[in-house]
């Protein structure tokens, strides 16, 4: 029996949050780690994906390259061949299986794409490939026949169209592809709701987002430590002087509560208990920058003794597996649609 596949596309970055980390590469880290006995886990970098925001096409394979190091020093581990880690381009069944389900998709459920309109609105050029970015989403989950792929809201509708578009193929060509899980059950598998935000530091009441303007309120894994520090010295708060954890009438602390228990590892309410009674913002503000500084610069020192050809041996061996695992279903693809003899 072949395992279950678990996939997950992590979208080529330079500047990565502490927001990004905790809320999105630990929690994937994590996954893969205790779920790598079950399943096969596949973590690949969608560099094609990458084409549809403006990008420096002169930095991309860089890029791609120190996120996949990135990865490694958050605790990825390459030593376990269940787990996969793998650049999109490298496998060119994508873009082949994504030319053939194109023609089995009407213009007008694209259009419908929520992304596709937020995106595109007000732009003063749209391409081709913004339009088609979900059809080849598709492609990166349907040629390993993945089960279960862990989605953030603004990808939801991407993977319904992947179920729709698989069980379409099938219908007409027999069953060529694994449907994956509906939405609801992604959900139930990997658990939705883990508590897990990380507020922007200026305004405490949206996402730390690297779209900031000015980035005074989000924190860079690639910060110099101390700035990053200072940033939470002059962190928002509120006139209340008492560091309790109560999102609606304190953000600005309980975001402070928040980072600091992430970094410790530690639950919310452990690191609230330390500094009850506290009524000086800035004795609690100094130590939560504190545990800020070390932890980047423990992060920058790890990313950089991180060993390079260590981890191009892991991307390229794993590319080597999912090429035999990904041509094997683009063959079966093009034998039902009359592109090869049928076996
Ligand atoms: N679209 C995803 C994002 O923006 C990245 C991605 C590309 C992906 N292909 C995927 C995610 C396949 C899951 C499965 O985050």
């Amino acid at each position: 029996m072949t395992k279950s596949v678990i996939l997950t596309g992590l979208r080529a970055n330079n500047d990565l949050t502490l927001g990004n980390y905790f809320g999105g590469m630990l929690p994937m880290i994590d996954m893969a780690k205790t779920r790598s006995e079950e399943f096969q886990i596949n973590m690949f970098i969608p560099d094609l994906h990458s084409f549809t925001t403006p990008i420096d096409h002169s930095q991309l394979f860089e890029q791609v390259l120190q996120n996949a190091k990135l990865f490694v020093a958050a605790g990825l581990p390459i030593n376990n061949d269940d787990i996969n880690l793998y650049r999109q381009s490298f496998i060119p069944a994508h873009s082949e299986l994504t030319w053939i389900l194109d023609n089995f998709t009407g213009f007008g459920q694209m259009e419908r794409m929520t992304q596709f309109k937020d995106k595109s609105a007000g732009a003063s050029e749209v391409s081709v490939g913004l339009f088609n970015y979900p059809v080849l989403m598709a492609a990166d989950i349907l040629l390993y026949g993945a089960k279960y792929v862990p989605v953030g809201d603004d990808q939801t509708q991407h993977l319904e169209f992947t179920r729709d578009i698989a069980e379409r193929v099938n219908t007409r060509f027999g069953a060529l592809f694994v449907i994956p899980e509906p939405v609801k059950k992604q959900h139930e598998f990997f658990g939705k709701d883990q508590g897990l935000r990380i507020m922007d530091l200026v305004d405490p009441t949206k996402k730390m987002s690297k779209s900031d303007e000015f980035g005074k309120g989000v924190i860079f894994l690639n910060d110099e430590p101390d700035v990053a520090a200072k940033k939470i010295m002059s962190a928002t708060t509120d006139d209340k002087a008492n560091v309790t954890f109560d999102r609606v009438n304190q953000p600005g602390i309980s975001n402070l509560l928040e980072i600091a228990s992430l970094i410790r590892g530690k639950s919310i309410d452990e690191t609230a208990k330390q500094f009850e009674g506290e009524s000086r913002y800035g004795e609690f503000k100094k130590i939560v920058a504190e545990e800020v500084r070390v932890f980047l610069s423990e992060f920058q020192m790890r990313l950089a003794s991180v060993d390079e050809s260590e981890v191009l041996n892991k991307l390229e061996s794993s590319e080597v597996r999912m090429n035999e695992q990904a041509n094997a279903t683009l063959l079966n693809v093009q034998q039902a649609v009359g592109l090869r003899k049928k076996a």
